[in-house]
């Protein structure tokens, strides 16, 4: 697929997703940002930019804590929803921009907290992602990588990228955890320092925030059905004691929260 096959991709789903997942409740988990901000370690000087900031939860979540804070995403309809949060939140310290990050519009060290979460795995090359963060944060800022991660299996890794392409056409792939460290190593950042945490819900909700192509839906239940028993996506899928059928499947994905400081 080129780059700008793949970039209408997430336009289309974007744009489709732009409300049911920036108002969904694992993604605006409160205690999950809160351990991303942790990582980060925010002071009252910092500039932070978040790389494909959706709907700008993870900006306005920062923003309180610093000078100024900048989202960048290529998707217009979930700009607008990052709008309307800063402006329900009543924050002001903080700026919008339309863009591809593989381009960051920046200078080299603009910002001393750069910061991307749940997008790496929609990036066809997450490496040149990671060097263009590198690139425009100050020596001395901190680099914070958010996402899932896949099993270090490599069955169970591309079963769950299949899975994931299904349910979201603009998926590229999740790395798995050796793989994002690796991001920091090759880039001369050493070894990040790393937190967990599970973004944990039912199918059914992740269906109704998802575009799948027609039909695909049953395809992504009969996988984690699967699941269950055979693990063969990495990750715990289960069955509530007592219920019956697709709609009450309760999966969870492992999140990892990776930072390094910028040398
Ligand atoms: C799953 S959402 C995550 C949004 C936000 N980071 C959050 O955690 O709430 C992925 C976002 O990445 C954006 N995106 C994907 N690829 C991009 C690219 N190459 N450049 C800019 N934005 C991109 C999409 O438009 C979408 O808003």
């Amino acid at each position: 697929m080129t780059d700008a096959a793949h970039q209408d991709l997430i336009r289309d789903q974007f744009t489709r997703q732009a409300t049911p997942f920036s108002t969904a409740a694992p993604i605006a988990n409160e205690a999950a940002l809160k351990l991303i901000i942790d990582a980060a370690r925010p002071g009252p000087d910092d500039r932070l930019l978040d790389l494909a900031c959706g709907g700008g939860i993870v900006v306005c979540a920062f923003a309180p804590y610093l000078r100024h804070a900048t989202g960048i995403d290529a998707t217009p309809a979930m700009l607008e929803r990052a709008r309307a949060l800063a402006a329900e939140k009543g924050i002001t310290n903080i700026s919008w921009q339309e863009g591809e990050v593989e381009h960051l519009p920046y200078p080299d060290s603009a910002f001393t907290i750069v910061v991307t979460r749940f997008a790496m795995h929609h990036f066809l090359d997450p490496a040149a992602v990671f060097r263009e963060m590198v690139r425009v944060c100050a020596p001395g800022g901190r680099i914070v990588v958010v996402d899932t991660y896949v099993s270090e299996d490599p069955a169970k890794a591309a079963a769950f990228n299949r899975l994931e392409r299904l349910r979201d056409p603009s998926h590229a792939r999740s790395l798995a955890l050796a793989e994002l460290k690796a991001l920091y190593r090759t880039a001369g950042l050493g070894e990040p320092r790393t937190s967990f945490y599970e973004l944990r819900d039912t199918v059914t909700n992740l269906l109704a925030r998802s575009f799948p192509n027609p039909g695909d839906d049953k395809k992504i239940i009969a996988m984690f059905e699967t699941a269950i028993t055979d693990d063969s996506l990495g990750i715990p899928v289960q069955r509530p004691a007592g219920s019956k059928g697709g709609d009450t499947l309760e999966y969870a994905y492992p999140v990892a929260i990776l930072a390094a400081r910028r040398r």
